[in-house]
């Protein structure tokens, strides 16, 4: 099948090289054309060259809308993290052109869209679904939701739960420590308790200087956008907390850190 990937950040370069192991034929634009060259695709310069199945990985909604009146394709997804109001637009400027629109946001870093265990929230039509069902299932995990908004709506609250996780995470190391209790002992106690895999997952890792595969300001604009779908529908108390410190933290220049340190930034700044 035909691929063309928009957006070779982080996901859009591993959902590439997964695509292109599968035996598909890659095409991938970017803006930074510089970032095209090394990936197993075929540079396109213009968005009007896309075909196929065109996955977009662009970073935000200002990016989805500034490309989406060019993007092409016998169907396009979005498989980036958008808000309802920015993904809704994108559909209605491509379906005016007769261009099908599914959502497709990933559950799930590089690592997994690279290794194929990443889980994709799909929302849109039945029929195109259909059509494009068995190379979802090759590419990864797909859980088929029916209503577009749907799709893009858990993919917010999913987020929402696991940034928040994280951030209060962050905070409590930080508590423990500021009275002598090294995160390792803290780390032991959530291992016994329901908090085991989350402790396994994450504590080491945002005390490490690994480099991150999620930056602080995306994850803050998926909590703007979660908190923008409650409004008005559902509670916003501690999503709009989680956004505060979120907001902070890119004031203070932390903007390109790693996610799962935003808890214990605060701190350090
Ligand atoms: N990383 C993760 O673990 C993860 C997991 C699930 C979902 N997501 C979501 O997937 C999307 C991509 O994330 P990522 O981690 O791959 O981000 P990234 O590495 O920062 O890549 C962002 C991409 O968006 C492009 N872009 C940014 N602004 C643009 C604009 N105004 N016009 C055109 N292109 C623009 C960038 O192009 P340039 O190269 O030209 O800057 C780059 O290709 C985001 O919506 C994110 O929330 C990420």
């Amino acid at each position: 099948m035909e691929v063309t990937v928009v957006g070779v950040g982080k996901m859009g370069s591993a959902f590439i090289k997964r695509t292109a192991r599968l035996g598909h034929t890659v095409y991938a634009w970017n803006r930074t054309k510089e970032k095209l060259s090394g990936l197993p695709a075929t540079p396109i310069s213009s968005l009007s060259e896309a075909r196929g199945l065109t996955a977009v990985f662009v970073a935000d909604d200002e990016a989805l809308l500034s490309i989406a009146g060019e993007l092409k394709g016998d169907v396009v997804v979005l498989m980036g993290t958008y808000s309802i109001q920015g993904a809704n637009s994108a559909r209605r400027v491509l379906e005016a052109k007769g261009v099908p629109v599914m959502a497709a946001p990933v559950v799930g870093g590089p690592g997994n869209v690279e290794r194929g265990d990443a889980i994709y929230l799909i929302g849109g039509s039945g029929a195109v679904y259909e059509k494009y069902a068995g190379f979802f299932a090759e590419v990864g995990k797909a859980v088929y939701l029916g209503d577009f908004e749907k799709a893009v709506v858990l993919k917010l609250a999913y987020n929402s739960l696991l940034i928040g996780a994280i951030s209060v995470l962050g905070e409590a190391i930080s508590l423990a420590s500021a009275y002598g209790i090294a995160p390792s002992v803290f780390k032991e106690l959530l291992q016994q308790t329901v908090f085991k895999d989350i402790a396994t997952a994450y504590v080491d890792r945002m005390l490490s200087n690994e480099p991150g595969t999620f930056a602080l300001k995306h994850a803050g604009k998926d909590v703007r956008y979660a908190t923008a779908a409650a409004l008005g529908k559902s509670g916003t108390m501690v999503l709009s907390a989680v956004r505060a410190l979120y907001e902070l933290l890119e004031l203070w220049g932390f903007g390109d850190a790693y996610y799962i340190k935003a808890g214990i930034l605060e701190t350090r700044r």
